[in-house]
């Protein structure tokens, strides 16, 4: 398999490299990435503080809430990839329809690879809610993901997060006691009347990337839930409805949609929740058409112009297509910005022989270039840094989880409490009808190094 961990493992052991692309450097932001994700419970444990682990988002500040993993029996440790493999489809084999594995674009192919659905972030939630006869969910992604499927998906039904340490460090940056802060603030000078029109001052507008109480705030206040794919679609909606949106907690999703609706810069305050006004003017703010929440994603802020420069001085006619959770530069830059269901679009769509350099997470990339060989497919960022949080799945909690079913025992459930999940599901509930737009390919000439 030519996955992100192998190739990192032949980069720490400083054995030859499989062939990348001509000119490519293959270097890893942590060596530690080699090692299992256990060894991070371990130290967490014994640290008695929470961290995300090795790769882009280790460098963030993980809230002294965040879940830990308790210790993955010693056996699951020491199990080869080969027999791990064996024991997760001997597992999948005995539980037949009883149990679904869904599985995140970012996931390493070492866990894709059991996954009975691959999707995004909104393809996985309609999964979730539509996989009835399953009586377990285990859900290879992230936390605030298997939230989402546990309140989507039926009473009946358990929800199982493999490793509970696999959160995501954007949805950490904003809580609810600062989103409500806000927010009172924000009524303070708004108020609440609408306007001739009848829209409401304002509308609270969250990304999935999120925990279930901030969807919940959503629901309880006229709002609703929005993924990278559809957006555009949730802001028309909102703005149907409201004066304005606060949109938390990616500034950069945030912003580079408002833009692409025509929205202007001045018109997007940043809001800084340990500022009054978020750090803005009142007149700023009476001018605003979207407040910005503070957030960002450490994998996508990653990516620069330099490095779409260097891509197109190496590759003329590369097209560059990157996640929108990009900072506004870096898409602006781009030929194309989209969610990952729009990536896999884009290289499925595009005629043979076309080189891709992609802004987003590594696992992704790769698997991309291992399944598309008619293109020439590569990250715009030259050092393999994977998700911290996503790379906190491997086969051997998937293996644990799943052998616990068999045994009878739901390891890692996750429930979110009724009176959160019956707010957070309206909020749900009008993201999933709020549906992507179909954006065909792309049919113009990938910017030249001149012309970006
Ligand atoms: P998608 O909604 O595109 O799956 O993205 C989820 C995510 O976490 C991106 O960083
Ligand atoms: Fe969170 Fe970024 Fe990882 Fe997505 S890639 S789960 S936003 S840290």
């Amino acid at each position: 398999m030519s996955s992100v961990n192998n190739t990192i493992q032949l980069i720490t052991r400083e054995q030859a490299l499989p062939v990348g692309v001509p000119g490519r450097a293959q270097e890893s932001c942590d060596d530690d990435l080699a090692q299992g994700p256990w060894e991070f419970d371990l130290a967490e444990a014994l640290a008695g503080i929470p961290g995300y682990g090795p790769g882009a988002s280790n460098e963030d500040i993980a809230p002294a809430a965040t879940p830990q993993q308790g210790q993955l029996p010693q056996e699951y440790k020491d199990a080869s990839d080969a027999e791990l493999e064996s024991r997760i489809l001997a597992a999948k084999a005995e539980l037949g329809e009883r149990v679904v594995v869904l599985g995140h674009f970012y996931q390493r192919d070492e866990v894709v690879q059991f996954a009975d659905f691959v999707g995004d972030s909104f393809q996985l939630a309609n999964a979730a809610k539509n996989r009835k006869e399953a009586e377990a969910i285990v859900f290879c992604g992230v936390h605030f993901m298997a939230e989402t499927a546990d309140m989507l998906s039926g009473s009946h039904q358990s929800v199982i997060l493999p490793n509970l340490a696999a959160g995501c460090s954007m949805a950490d940056m904003a809580d609810l006691p600062s989103v409500e802060a806000c927010w009172a603030e924000l009524e303070a000078l708004y108020g609440t009347e609408p306007d001739a029109d009848g829209r409401v001052p304002v509308i609270p507008v969250t990304y999935m990337n999120s925990s279930a109480a901030l969807k919940a705030f959503c629901g309880e206040h006229g709002g609703i839930v929005c993924t990278s794919s559809n957006a555009s679609t949730v802001l028309e909606w909102a703005y149907e409805r409201g004066q304005r949106v606060l949109f938390f907690p990616d500034q950069h999703l945030g912003r580079n949609t408002a833009k692409a609706m025509g929205i202007a810069l001045e018109h997007m305050p940043l809001w800084n929740p340990r500022m009054p006004l978020g750090g803005n003017s009142e007149q700023v703010m009476q001018d605003a058409k979207v407040v910005l929440w503070q957030g960002f994603c450490s994998v996508h802020k990653r990516f620069t112009v330099a490095q779409i420069e260097q891509a197109r001085v190496d590759f003329p006619g590369v097209r560059v297509v990157v996640h929108p959770e990009c900072p506004m530069e870096v898409v602006d830059a781009a030929d194309e910005a989209g969610s990952t269901d729009y990536i896999l679009k884009a290289i499925q769509g595009a005629p043979d022989g076309t080189t891709f350099a992609i802004g987003t997470e590594i696992n992704m990339v790769n698997r991309l270039a291992a399944q598309y060989p008619q293109h020439t497919i590569f990250c715009l960022d030259p050092v393999i840094c994977p998700c911290s949080t996503m790379y906190r799945i491997h086969p051997g909690y998937l293996a644990w989880v799943l052998e616990g079913l068999v045994a009878g025992v739901v390891h890692n459930q996750i429930t979110v409490p009724e009176a959160t999940a019956v707010n957070a599901r309206i909020a749900l509930e009008r993201m999933l009808a709020a549906l992507p737009k179909i954006t065909e390919p792309k049919t113009t000439e990938p910017k030249t190094a001149a012309s970006a």
